[in-house]
């Protein structure tokens, strides 16, 4: 049995230090670095922390290299394409998938919990017109912890479970809402005959008393969406969320922090741009100038919706939604300019050098912008869709870190390169 330690030696010294490997189920073996300051008096430097896992756990697991995504064991492909949203996001919740009579139940459980205290609405009320959804959702989720604060202090199972429900189905009514109140537009409250994504959409384009058609092949393109999005290991809004709960604050604010993190353009942000971007170059015969600029070193152009931190084969929740795209235009017979743009971006980017040799596809928001957009979602609902599957990961991830024994606070360090000395004598 070999020595399963790696040994760091300080040249300056010769001093050697040893540090155990850490053997997970599958993937890279993991140095355990803890006790690094305590022997050696260093830090370790990680910008970015692509070579650093900040936590045990059992949810979710990315082979970038392979371009594989399971959460809990099962295969992202099987999940999307066999298994509805709730199916998955009980999966992440309780580790097992629900049988018919559970998932019915817990169908049910989101159905009910689903409406929000009336008195949120002036919290609503309050906002600018065309104030950002994505601002009234995080202050929403916020505002959800002074309207159900006898709950704030979580500990037992049960109590985890309660809490996870209720934001879970919480979070696309706020989300409707956001969106309602921006425009101006009457407020759909949910209609308790209709599924999960069937329903948000209703609240979404609805009308009061006004029935809303619906094509099944819109429904399922939302709710595979929100499969494809319900986790995706430590990313940046999740390990967001796990560094607010190291704190202890509750469950809303976690969340809450959660959205914020998503928000950015590099991350949950990036459908949007994709649209905003593919609506800029405008026509096909633009897209070669601005391929050139995502090359050209000295432009900080990049093409939104290529490339990935972990995926350096291909997006396998990209490969899904390519088809689910494919099925959509051909179903509801569309064809706009903008799908002709992406096209021929993507048919470049896949045969270009520069893309090539980087490693960069197209990511799940090159296909989730353009999808959405065919459901007629505005784009500044996109990153709010996300956050909506993304939730029950946030939350999985939530109880997995308050079922530890010790929970220990996040708290990096740094390279500290500032001044030195400035105080004057006094
Ligand atoms: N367009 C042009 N060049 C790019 C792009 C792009 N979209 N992405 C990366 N590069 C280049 C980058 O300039 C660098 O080139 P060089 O080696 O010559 O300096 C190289 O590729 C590596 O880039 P990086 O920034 O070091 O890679 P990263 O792993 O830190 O960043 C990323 C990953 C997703 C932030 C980045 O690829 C990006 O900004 N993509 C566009 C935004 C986007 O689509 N984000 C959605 C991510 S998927 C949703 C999610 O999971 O959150």
């Amino acid at each position: 049995m070999p020595n399963r330690t790696v040994t760091m030696i300080d040249n300056r010294t010769g001093e050697k230090y040893d540090f155990p490997i850490l053997e997970p189920t599958i993937g890279p073996d993991v140095v355990d670095i803890s006790t690094f300051y305590g022997n050696t008096g260093m830090f370790t430097f990680d910008r970015g922390f692509t070579s650093t896992a900040s936590c045990r756990s059992k949810i979710t697991y990315i082979d970038g290299g392979k371009g594989q995504l399971m959460y809990r064991g099962y295969d992202i492909a099987y999940l999307a394409t066999q298994k509805t949203f709730l199916d998955s996001a009980y999966l992440l919740l309780n580790n097992d998938l629900p049988d018919e009579e559970t998932l019915a139940s817990f169908t049910e459980e989101m159905k009910k919990r689903s409406f929000i205290h009336e008195g949120m609405k002036k919290l609503f009320d309050a906002f600018p017109d065309n104030a950002h959804p994505m601002a009234i959702l995080s202050a929403g989720v916020s505002a959800l912890s002074t309207f159900y604060f006898d709950h704030l202090d979580v500990d037992t199972p049960e109590e985890y479970m309660e809490m996870a429900h209720r934001i879970v189905a919480k979070i696309p009514t706020i989300a409707a809402l956001s969106y309602r109140y921006s425009q101006g537009l009457p407020v759909i409250y949910p209609d308790m005959n209709k599924g999960f994504t069937e329903n948000f959409l209703y609240m979404l384009r609805g009308y009061p008393h006004h029935h809303i058609d619906l094509k099944p092949i819109e429904v399922k393109a939302l709710d595979t969406i929100f499969t494809l999005h319900a986790d995706h290991e430590q990313n940046a809004s999740t390990t967001t969320v796990r560094v607010v709960a190291s704190t202890h604050a509750h469950p809303y604010a976690c969340i809450a922090s959660g959205i914020a993190a998503l928000w950015g353009r590099a991350h949950g942000g990036a459908n949007e741009s994709v649209i905003r971007q593919l609506e800029m170059i405008g026509s096909v015969e633009n897209v070669d100038k601005y391929i050139a600029k995502a090359k050209d070193p000295d432009d900080p152009f990049r093409l939104m919706g290529f490339g990935h931190r972990v995926y350096k084969n291909f997006d396998p929740r990209a490969t899904i939604l390519k088809e689910i795209q494919q099925e959509l235009v051909q179903e509801l017979n569309l064809d706009t300019g903008l799908m002709a743009v992406a096209k021929k971006i993507e048919e470049i980017a896949l045969s270009d050098e520069y893309f090539i040799k980087r490693n960069l596809y197209p990511n799940i928001d090159f296909y989730s912008g353009i999808i959405l957009q065919a459901l007629k979602i505005p784009k500044e609902m996109f990153a709010v869709i996300f956050v909506i599957g993304r939730t029950p990961g946030w939350i999985s991830q939530w109880i997995e870190l308050k079922e530890q024994d010790n929970i220990k606070i996040a708290r990096p360090r740094q390279l500290y390169l500032g001044p030195l000395d400035r105080t004057p004598k006094y």
